[in-house]
């Protein structure tokens, strides 16, 4: 079989795979074909790629005798417009929020697999791109905090006087929450976590963190590990909760959601007006409206002397490691339709290749997707 590796477009440094995946795939007898200066901005170059075994093609080649194309991002209309009936799509489509895209895709009989939906099982956490890139932001996300606030992490003992450390909030211990946790940590941060989930309690203390307990979350054992909508009665509590530790924060690093809805709002304007001048909130839920109410996605606003930072897209700052980390997801994803010869060969009755395909056959096939697209 082929396969095709398309170069991203605008902000976006990283490729979806790198040389060293690549070779994995030659190695599985499959061919690759790459977009000429495709890795150029991950710090792959063309030869790097040529050593690992693919050939170097323009873009309208590449679509043109690939049976899978891969790309991290959405296919641009050129791209669309060029991919042949029944080609294989691999890509971050988003498919909840991208509702026309996804029956485009349909329409043009595309067989498209979205990784953001993988199922999140144990079988398929080595595919898991939604965690790799979950764990570069919140690392980036602390790197960031700490840069922009007018004062040190760590707790300092000096001729000049004792420097107090800095007091981290962290809303959401999920993978990026978690990771935000150990990184302020490592950097001698006072760290507390609220979460719905009371199950990552002990995840969050053994990290160091102190979990801030709000009774009476709904906490649904069938919802695989995410959380799910609270009642009223919990936000109000839970909002006093937020209230009263962030005001006594310097950061706060906003990390909750509920996959495929809005992300929750739970630091208001009310709330950031009382909290210290110069306290940094980083709200890596941005992309899908922010946990804060003054959050404006993909730009930092200061508001009453309070910076508030909507980055949604910190991957790309790191583009060797996050590229590096998608493209191992991908091969293990890979390794699940690709037989010991080297051919093509999609297995509909495993549960992770069928809950990531988005469209077939003409049809929305995710039940999810399709369901949150004709609502
Ligand atoms: P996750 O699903 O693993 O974790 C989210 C956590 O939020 C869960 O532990 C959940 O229980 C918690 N949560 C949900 N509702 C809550 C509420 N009302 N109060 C407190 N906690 C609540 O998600 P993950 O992978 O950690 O991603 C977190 C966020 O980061 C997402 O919004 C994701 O889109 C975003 N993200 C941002 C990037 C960026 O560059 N800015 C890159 C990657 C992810």
């Amino acid at each position: 079989m082929t396969i095709g590796i398309l170069k991203e477009e605008g902000a976006e440094n990283r490729v979806s795979l790198l040389p060293e995946s690549v070779a994995t795939l030659t190695k599985m007898m499959v061919t690759v074909f790459v977009e000429k200066e495709a890795g150029l901005r991950a710090f792959a170059s063309d030869a790097d790629y040529e050593t690992a075994g693919a050939k170097i093609l323009a873009k309208d080649e590449v679509i043109a005798q690939s049976d899978l194309l891969i790309k991290i991002n959405p296919p641009s209309e050129a791209e669309l417009l060029q991919m042949k009936e029944r080609v294989v799509f691999l890509a971050v489509l988003n498919p909840f929020f991208n509702g026309p895209l996804v029956r485009r895709l349909a329409e043009k009989n595309i067989t498209s697999f979205s990784l953001d939906v993988i199922p999140r099982t144990s079988r398929a956490q080595s595919m898991d791109i939604l965690s790799s890139m979950a764990t570069v932001a919140g690392y980036k996300a602390v790197l960031a905090a700490a840069s922009s606030l007018p004062k040190f992490f760590p707790m300092f003992m000096t001729a000049a006087g004792t420097i107090t450390p800095a007091k981290v909030l962290i809303l959401g211990a999920g993978v990026a929450g978690l990771q935000a946790l150990a990184t302020s940590r490592k950097l001698g941060a006072v760290v507390e976590v609220f979460d719905v989930r009371a199950a990552v309690k002990e995840e969050v203390v053994g990290l160091g963190g102190k979990f801030v307990e709000v009774e009476g979350a709904v906490d649904d054992k069938s919802a695989g590990g995410y959380a799910v909508e609270q009642t009223e009665d919990y936000k109000k509590k839970q909002a006093a909760a937020v209230h009263e530790h962030a005001i006594k924060s310097d950061v706060v690093i906003c990390t909750a959601q509920i996959p495929g809805k809005k992300a929750p709002l739970l630091l208001t304007k009310a709330t950031v007006e009382l909290m210290k001048p110069g306290a940094v909130i980083i709200d890596l839920a941005a992309s899908t409206g922010g946990n804060c109410e003054v959050t404006k996605n993909d730009a930092t606003v200061i508001y009453q002397g309070v910076k508030v930072i909507g980055n949604s897209s910190f991957p790309v700052e790191m583009p060797t490691d996050a590229s590096k980390m998608f493209g191992k997801n991908v091969i293990n994803f890979l390794k699940l339709m690709i037989s010991a010869k080297g051919e093509f060969n999609l297995k509909w009755e495993d549960d992770i290749v069928k809950g990531t395909c988005v469209t077939h056959n003409k049809e929305i096939v995710h039940e999810r997707v399709k369901a949150s697209i004709t609502a």
